[in-house]
């Protein structure tokens, strides 16, 4: 779909089979956490809760290029893949009817990250995206060009501060002038920007991967068919079928994080999809 940013790959966000084939058509390596692009404040409200900052600068920006990362709302209907298992929201609303549109008829917030293969540019016209994604993808709703061709401003508003995670069309003053000066991204606080996105999902329950046995007290998460005499307390696909695992990866481990104090994980194969799994679970598996 367009946006006035650039295209983005859209999939319904409650969906996780659906958002799982975003990252397969992108050939996305890791599954970083997806942008919800929402209608209004009314429908964002739903999905995270909004101090009365955030609300200001949804007020003042929306719709447009901004992006706020806010606490997710118990009621917000995202699949946990969007969100990589985070307790964070990505939100925006879009300036563009075809999006806004679209969203509306589906009536569910739309994951969307720009609509090019992994480490291409980002697409500005319906014919790059065509170019780049045309055989892996449904449909192409055609908006013309993109008109401000950067991807959006990332703000993240926090008790400690407000940080700006990625720099975009809207500028440090523009966002200024709603929030007072905004805080200094230290080493620490970097990896939170994107792409080294380290601020990932990570269990308390210690993370066995590889595993073809479990532990008495232990859970078995399992893929595909399970080892013979194992009994899976969970299986993220028992027809051995990626994107369904993909789909069920956070919420199972967040099921079983709730009851186990170690988890093994059967091996997930290394293509497609399966790598994305894996860089997630060994970085859910590091300690530190
Ligand atoms: O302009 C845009 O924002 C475009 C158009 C299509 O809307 N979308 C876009 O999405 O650039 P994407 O997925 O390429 O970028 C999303 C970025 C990621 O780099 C990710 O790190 C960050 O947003 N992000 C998403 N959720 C986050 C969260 N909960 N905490 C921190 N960063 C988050
Ligand atoms: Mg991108």
């Amino acid at each position: 779909m367009p946006t006035e940013t650039v295209y983005g790959l859209a999939a319904d966000a409650t969906n996780g089979l659906a958002v799982a084939a975003i990252y397969a058509a992108k050939g996305r390596p890791q599954f970083n956490p997806l942008i919800c692009h929402v209608t209004d404040l009314a429908m964002a409200e739903k999905e995270a809760r909004f101090s009365s900052l955030a609300r200001d600068l949804a007020a003042r920006f929306w719709p447009g290029p901004l992006t706020l990362v806010l606490p997710r709302a118990p009621t917000s209907s995202a699949s946990e893949l969007a969100t990589a298992g985070l307790e964070t929201i990505a939100l925006r609303v879009p300036k563009n009817p075809a999006a806004t549109g679209l969203i509306s008829r589906v009536g569910r917030p739309l994951a969307a990250p720009s609509a090019n293969p992994s480490e291409r540019l980002s697409p500005t016209s319906a014919d790059h995206v065509e170019a780049l994604l045309g055989m892996s993808i449904d449909l192409i709703l055609d908006g013309g060009p993109t008109s401000a061709g950067l991807e959006s401003t990332i703000i993240m508003p926090t008790h400690e501060g407000v940080f700006l995670l990625r720099p975009g069309p809207l500028s440090r003053a523009e966002i200024e002038s709603v929030t007072g000066p905004l805080a200094a991204l230290h080493n620490d606080a970097a990896i939170l920007a994107p792409g080294m996105l380290k601020r990932h999902y990570a269990p308390r329950a210690r993370l066995r991967l590889e595993a073809v046995d479990a532990a008495p007290g232990e859970a078995f998460l399992g893929f595909g068919e399970p080892p013979g005499g194992v009994v899976p307390t969970l299986n993220l696909s028992l027809r051995g079928d990626l994107a369904e695992a993909a789909a069920n990866l956070f919420a199972m481990l967040h099921r079983l994080d709730s009851s186990y104090a170690s988890i093994a994980v059967a091996r997930i194969p290394n293509e497609g999809l399966g790598e994305g799994i894996r860089d997630r679970l060994t970085r859910a598996a590091a300690r530190f």
